[in-house]
C-alpha cells in the first residue's frame, strides 16, 4: 500500500491541572525555576478516578466516534505505555471491552513497554503490519497513554499525563518516510520504576539529561546519513542536514530541554563541516572547532553558543510543537505526538502542505529513534486532518485549575491507594470532561470496573 501514515488523530488530556508559577512559591524554589527554567507553565494530573486503562478507553471512543470508524474496521491494536497496573494484562486486552458490540474479536497486538519510547515503537509495529503480507486492509490503531508522577521533589515539575490515539493506514495525510528510521538503544539505568508497589519511578535526572542527548546525536547522526542517500535524485550529491527539515520535534520531559535538543542539531551540522564550511555557515563560532560530541553534554560555552545561533530555527520548526507539552507537561508515551497536534493546530494548511517533519523519540533506558514524515498536499484532506483537531485548545482551557495544596493532597491519595483492592476511588466523576472513562471500582480480586461521564 502506497503513502502509509496517520489518518486520524485524537488527543486528551486531564481535566486538571496545577499552575506551575503556583507550584514554585509551594515548593519554596526560586521564582522562575519551573516557568523559565524548565520552560513549563501548568501540568495536567489525574485523581484517582482515572488510570492508563480509562485513558485509554477515552482516547480510543473518541477518536472511533469523531471519524465515525468502525470498530470492526480495526485489525490490529497497539498501546504504548509505562504506567503499569497488571504486570500480565495489557491495557490492549481491556480496550477490546469497547470493540464488544462491534462483535470483532479479530485484533492483532497487545502492549509495548520502554518508558517514553513504548509508543513509537507500537506506531513502528502499526506500520509495518500495514505494509506487510499480513495486512487484510484494514486500520491499524495505536494507543499511547500514561500518568507521568514523580515523587516529592525536583523531578516532581516534570509530570503530566495524557494519552493519544491515531489511526494508521494507507493513503494518509501524513506520510512516513521509508528507508530513513535512524534508532540507537543502548542499556542504562537513568530513569526506570524497579519498586512495583510505587507509581514513582526512581531518576537519576542528570544521567538521563546526558543519555537524552547522546541519543539524539547518535540518532540524528545516523537519519542523516541514511536520509541523503535516500533522497538523493541520481544527478546531485545530497547533505541533509537541519535544514532540510521544515519543522523538529523531540520528545519533551520540559521544553526547555527541547530547545537545548535542537541547539543540539546544529551543533552536530557544525561538527560535520569542514573549516571552509564552518566559516561560510557558522560566522564568528570558529572556536568551537575542536570540540567533541560527547564532551559538550554541560558544556555551558557551547550550549549557549549554539542555542544564540538556532535560535530563529528553534522559533520556526520547533517553538510550536511545544504548545501543549508546555501546558500539560511530560505525558510520556504521548509526549512526542502531542507536539505533532500542537504543530498541526498551530498552522494553517497552506503553511503544512508539503512539509517535512523530522521526529525524535526517546525512552529512558534506553530506546531512541528519529524518523520523519511528509504532510500531504490534498487541501481538502489536511483541511480535514486539522479541523478534526479543533477542540484542543478549548479542552486546555477548559480545565480546571487545583491549588498546589490540593494537588499534593490528591497524589497522596494516589500513593496511599496504589494497588489497594478491594477500592473505591474518592474523588467526584464530575471533575472530568463529559465523555470520559472513569474507574468506578476495584474489586477484592484487583478486577477494574469503570463508567463514562
Ligand atoms: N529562573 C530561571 N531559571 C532557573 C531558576 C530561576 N529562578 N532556577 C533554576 N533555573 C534553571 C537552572 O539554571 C537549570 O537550567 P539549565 O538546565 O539550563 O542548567 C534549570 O532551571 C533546572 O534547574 P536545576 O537546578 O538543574 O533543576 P533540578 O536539578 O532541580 O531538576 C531535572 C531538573 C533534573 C530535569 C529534574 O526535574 C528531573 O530529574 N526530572 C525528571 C527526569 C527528566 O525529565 N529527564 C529528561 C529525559 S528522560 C524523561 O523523559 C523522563
Amino acid at each position: 500500500p502506497a503513502d502509509v501514515g496517520i489518518v486520524a488523530i485524537e488527543l486528551i488530556v486531564p481535566s486538571l491541572y496545577v499552575d506551575q508559577a503556583a507550584l514554585e512559591a509551594h515548593d519554596g524554589v526560586s521564582s522562575g525555576k519551573y516557568t523559565v527554567g524548565l520552560g513549563q507553565s501548568k501540568m495536567g494530573f489525574c485523581s484517582d478516578r482515572e488510570d492508563i486503562n480509562s485513558l485509554c478507553m477515552t482516547v480510543v471512543s473518541k477518536l472511533m466516534e469523531r471519524h465515525k470508524v468502525d470498530f470492526s474496521n480495526i485489525g490490529r491494536l497497539e498501546v504504548g505505555t509505562e504506567t503499569i497496573v497488571d504486570k500480565s494484562k495489557s491495557v490492549k486486552s481491556v480496550l477490546m471491552q469497547l470493540f464488544t458490540d462491534s462483535g470483532n474479536y479479530d485484533v492483532e497486538g497487545v502492549d509495548t513497554t520502554n518508558a517514553c519510547y513504548g509508543g513509537t515503537s507500537a506506531l513502528f509495529n502499526a506500520i509495518s503490519w500495514v505494509e506487510s503480507s499480513a495486512w487484510d486492509g484494514r486500520y491499524a490503531l495505536v494507543v499511547a497513554g500514561d500518568i507521568a508522577v514523580y515523587a516529592k521533589g525536583n523531578a516532581r515539575p516534570t509530570g503530566g499525563a495524557g494519552a493519544i490515539s491515531m489511526l494508521i493506514g494507507p493513503n494518509a495525510p501524513l506520510v512516513f518516510d521509508r528507508g530513513v528510521r535512524a534508532t540507537y538503544m543502548a542499556h542504562a539505568y537513568d530513569f526506570y520504576k524497579p519498586d512495583l508497589s510505587s507509581e514513582y519511578p526512581t531518576v537519576d535526572g542528570k544521567l538521563s539529561i546526558q543519555c537524552y542527548l547522546n541519543a539524539l546525536d547518535n540518532c540524528y547522526q545516523l537519519y542523516c546519513k541514511k536520509a541523503s542517500k535516500a533522497f538523493q535524485n541520481n544527478s546531485k550529491k545530497l547533505r541533509v542536514e537541519l535544514q532540510h527539515f521544515d519543522a523538529v520535534l523531540f520528545h519533551s520531559p520540559y521544553c526547555k530541554l527541547v530547545q537545548k535538543s535542537l541547539a543540539r542539531l546544529a551543533l552536530n551540522d557544525y561538527v560535520n563541516s569542514s573549516d571552509e564550511e564552518i566559516s561560510s555557515k557558522f560566522p564568528g563560532m570558529e572556536q568551537f572547532k575542536d570540540v567533541g560530541l560527547e564532551d559538550t553534554y554541560f558544556d555551558r560555552d557551547v550550549e549557549k553558543a549554539f542555542m544564540t545561533f538556532s535560535t530563529n530555527d528553534f522559533e520556526a520548526k520547533t517553538k510550536p510543537s511545544l504548545f501543549i507539552a508546555n501546558q500539560v507537561g511530560n505525558m510520556y508515551t504521548p509526549s512526542l505526538y502531542g507536539g505533532l497536534v500542537s504543530l498541526l493546530i498551530s498552522k494553517t494548511p497552506a503553511e503544512l502542505s508539503g512539509k517535512r517533519v523530522g521526529l525524535f523519540s526517546y525512552g529512558s533506558g534506553l530506546a531512541s529513534s528519529m524518523f520523519s514524515l511528509r504532510i500531504t498536499e490534498d487541501g481538502a484532506a489536511l483541511q480535514k486532518l486539522i479541523s478534526s483537531l479543533s477542540d484542543v485548545k478549548k479542552m486546555l482551557e477548559a480545565r480546571k485549575a487545583m491549588s498546589p495544596a490540593e494537588f499534593s493532597e490528591m497524589m497522596e491519595v494516589r500513593e496511599r491507594n496504589h494497588h489497594k483492592a478491594p477500592y473505591t476511588p474518592q474523588s467526584s466523576p464530575e471533575l472530568l470532561f463529559p465523555g470520559t472513562w472513569y474507574l468506578d471500582y476495584i474489586d477484592d480480586k484487583h478486577r477494574r470496573f469503570y463508567k463514562c461521564t
